[in-house]
């Protein structure tokens, strides 16, 4: 029931599969035939044109119309909005047309886009009067989910790989969530959350709130489209964990077109994941509907899912769109990672790592081509995984503060 102390509503949901409707709740699962459920949204609702948005303050919020709510938001007002970078010399290695950064490396607050579905889901739990709010995760998600609660001066429940990387672990803690490290995979916490949700009543945000929290990722596709002059890249590379910002960028674009703000073709979709733990990508090359759930093992935690909730839908996605699956090592992570940062000034996470290493092989496997304009999602901060990159760097020589010595080095560098 959504809350009488807010202006704010959730809106209804309905099955993806089934198409049966449910009132708004902290439910994601069709009780019917176990389909997901995704918002409803009002099919007369009065739609804004460019120069209404482009009126906004810079937010995700200037495209409230195609978030889950009725009413004013009350939590995470400054999110989203990320640069979109042209990057001329990164397009000169891919031998694409054009190429842009969308640099959610950069996402309030917490440095990556796991923001924009934090700030629909913790509004849906106000909205359905959660006074809890949690999650399974890998990494990003802990960080924005305590992050936001703070913020929200919400308590935060979050369950972590009880190995994940020291920075994201500090990036947690620090808000003064409760930080739960456990022992197993993303998977095994997952199952966990779900029952922990119905328990105490949480709202975990990629569990029972996944159909609201889905929608935030829409925000990265239309604010692509708006940033490149209301129009669409030919082809968008992003990486994939459970496969939901793909399936959400469609979806951005769709919604985009229908509302008339964008004309043109959709562009393709290529998903991007770590040979450690690809089954997206794998399901895309093999064909089929059957998703063959792996065990991860990859420098790339933060995308390392082993039975990803959206990976049908995802691969739909891409085959649908014209795009493709790829994917890559840990050592063309680590070398996507430095090149990125070499060329544009970005520094991202492995995930990044993992976005640009494929879309190197898709332009080398001609399925990026000269004509084309291609948008990078970067969905995390290099700061949060240094570790991968210390030792491939090279070390800093260390001088007196003596002309000669800086000349010495200059000379030897040519
Ligand atoms: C940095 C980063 N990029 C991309 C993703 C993929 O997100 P999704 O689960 O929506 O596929 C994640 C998910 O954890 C992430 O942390
Ligand atoms: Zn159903």
């Amino acid at each position: 029931m959504p809350s009488t102390t807010t202006s704010l509503a959730a809106l209804p949901q309905a099955c993806k599969l089934c198409a049966t409707e449910y009132a708004a709740s902290p439910d994601a699962i069709c009780a019917e035939c176990l389909g997901p459920l995704e918002p409803m949204y009002p099919a007369n609702r009065v739609l804004p044109d460019r120069e209404d948005i482009e009126r906004r303050v810079p937010s995700l919020w200037r495209y409230k119309e195609w978030l889950p709510f009725e009413g004013t938001p009350v939590h995470s007002l400054e999110t989203g909005f990320t640069p979109l970078i042209e990057t001329p010399r990164l397009a000169s290695k891919l031998g694409v047309a054009r190429l842009w950064v969308k640099n959610d490396a950069v996402a309030q607050p917490s440095l990556s886009f796991k923001d924009r579905v934090v700030t629909t889901a913790i509004n849906a739990a106000h909205a359905l009067g959660l006074g809890v709010v949690g999650c399974a995760s890998t990494g990003n998600l802990a960080n924005a989910v305590a992050a936001h609660a703070a913020r929200a001066g919400l308590p935060a429940w979050i369950f972590i790989p009880e190995d994940l990387e020291p920075a994201k672990i500090i990036n947690t803690a620090v808000f003064g969530a409760n930080l739960v490290r456990v022992r197993g995979h993303y998977d095994d916490m997952n199952r966990l959350c779900a029952q922990l949700a119905d328990r105490f009543g949480w709202g975990i945000v990629n569990v029972n709130l996944r159909g609201y929290y889905g929608e935030g990722s829409k925000t990265m596709g239309f604010e692509i489209a708006e940033q490149l002059g209301w129009r669409l890249p030919t082809a968008v590379v992003a990486p994939m964990a459970g496969g939901s910002l793909l399936t959400k960028l469609r979806k951005a674009f769709g919604e985009f077109q229908d509302a008339k703000l964008v004309n043109g073709a959709a562009p393709r979709l290529y998903g991007a994941q770590a040979s450690g733990c690809a089954p997206i990508v794998r399901l895309v090359e093999r064909g089929g509907g059957a998703l063959v759930p792996e065990i991860p093992n990859t420098i790339a935690r933060s995308i390392a899912i082993g039975n990803p909730a959206d990976g049908r839908f995802a691969a739909m996605a891409m085959v649908e769109s014209g795009g493709w699956g790829a994917h890559v090592s840990d050592a063309e992570i680590v070398a996507g990672i430095r090149l990125l940062a070499e060329t544009t000034g970005v520094f991202t996470e492995t995930a990044g790592g993992v976005t640009v290493a494929a879309a190197l092989n898709l332009a080398r496997d001609g399925r990026l081509t000269q004509d084309d304009e291609v948008v990078l999602c970067i969905t995390g901060n290099g700061l949060k995984t240094t570790d991968v990159v210390k030792d491939v760097l090279p070390d800093s020589p260390i001088v007196d503060a003596r002309v000669r010595e800086v000349a010495a080095l200059v000379a030897s560098r040519g």
